[in-house]
């Protein structure tokens, strides 16, 4: 058992978790992730640590409670406790010294971005962070990234919050900065929904700017057997939860990545859409 020493609700539906585990707190680097069982049967969950503190035998959690088994992590953590939180898992970000680096997250993929840009500038980059959600609500730990990045950029698409549009957008300024400018990154870091990621290497791709992206495929095992997260790198089979979950952001396949990601999604919503025309005609499903 994983006893919860806080939980609280920072966006709608989005939960920040501190877990006692000290084991992993002190062996986890940046990059890494757990997965979490709330309960014995329950879904296994993979979720970034998104910060750790060696010293109070702790890990920081951010859950999105979109599904059954991420429901059910909320439920347990507020009556106290986890069932298993197997950890460190996946590969630790390689951190170099670049310069100006950008940090691009895009809504609940900021929660995986955290820790990244946190060790990005704890190793004496200058870290611009570009944070992105629909709307003000929805834009998480902007007040934390500002600690420690020279710059926070927040973007919202209905802009109740910071620059209207899209993450791409507060990015396409600093990549028109001339290169030797201190605005203009020498690698960038994104992590979000696929269509973010992808426009984010697309925009880096002509001037050759090093991307690093975070993949977040469906996992089972989180241990390289399964193949439940294969992906596609440079024309490669990966697994991202021991050879990622970070990869080159110009070499992966996105298209590969988006339809194995709704694998599982796809029967269930087509099911659904063929009950509600079934229940319209007032025939039986
Ligand atoms: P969202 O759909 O609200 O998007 C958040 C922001 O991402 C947008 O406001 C925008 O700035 C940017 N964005 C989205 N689509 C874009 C596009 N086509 N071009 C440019 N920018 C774009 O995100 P959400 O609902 O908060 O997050 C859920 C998504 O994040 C899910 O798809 C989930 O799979 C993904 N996610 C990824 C990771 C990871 O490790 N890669 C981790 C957690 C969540
Ligand atoms: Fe099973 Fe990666 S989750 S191989």
């Amino acid at each position: 058992m994983f006893k919860i020493l806080s939980e609280q609700e920072i966006a709608p539906a989005v939960h920040r978790l501190v877990v006692a585990a000290p084991r992993i707190a002190a062996a986890r680097q940046p990059g890494q992730f757990v997965i979490v069982r709330a309960a014995e049967g329950a879904e296994r969950i993979p979720l970034t640590i998104a910060d750790a503190d060696s010293a109070a035998g702790t890990i920081t959690l951010i859950v999105q409670a979109v599904g059954d088994g991420t429901r059910r992590i909320i439920e347990q953590a507020r009556a106290g406790s986890l069932r298993d939180v197997a950890g460190p898992l996946g590969r630790p970000t390689e951190i170099e010294r670049f310069g100006n680096v950008a940090c691009v997250g895009g809504g609940v993929g900021t929660a995986v971005l955290f820790p990244l840009a946190k060790a990005l500038a704890a190793a004496g980059n200058a870290v611009t962070a570009i944070i992105g959600g629909r709307s003000k609500g929805l834009v998480i730990l902007h007040q934390e990234m500002a600690e420690f990045c020279r710059q926070v950029l927040v973007t919202t698409e209905d802009g109740s919050m910071g620059i209207k549009g899209f993450v791409t957008a507060a990015l396409a300024e600093l990549l028109a900065a001339p290169a030797d400018s201190a605005q203009r990154p020498a690698a960038v870091y994104a992590v979000g929904p696929v269509p973010m990621m992808r426009a984010v290497a697309e925009q880096t791709r002509p001037a050759g700017i090093r991307t690093i992206v975070s993949l977040n495929p469906i996992m089972v095992d989180g241990t390289g057997m399964c193949g439940g997260c294969r992906v596609t790198v440079g024309g490669q089979i990966r697994f991202a939860c021991v050879d990622g979950p970070e990869f080159d952001g110009h070499a992966v396949d996105y298209a590969e990545l988006s339809s194995r990601q709704n694998a599982y999604l796809d029967p269930r919503c087509k099911l659904d859409e063929q009950l509600a025309a079934s229940q319209k005609k007032g025939s039986r499903a």
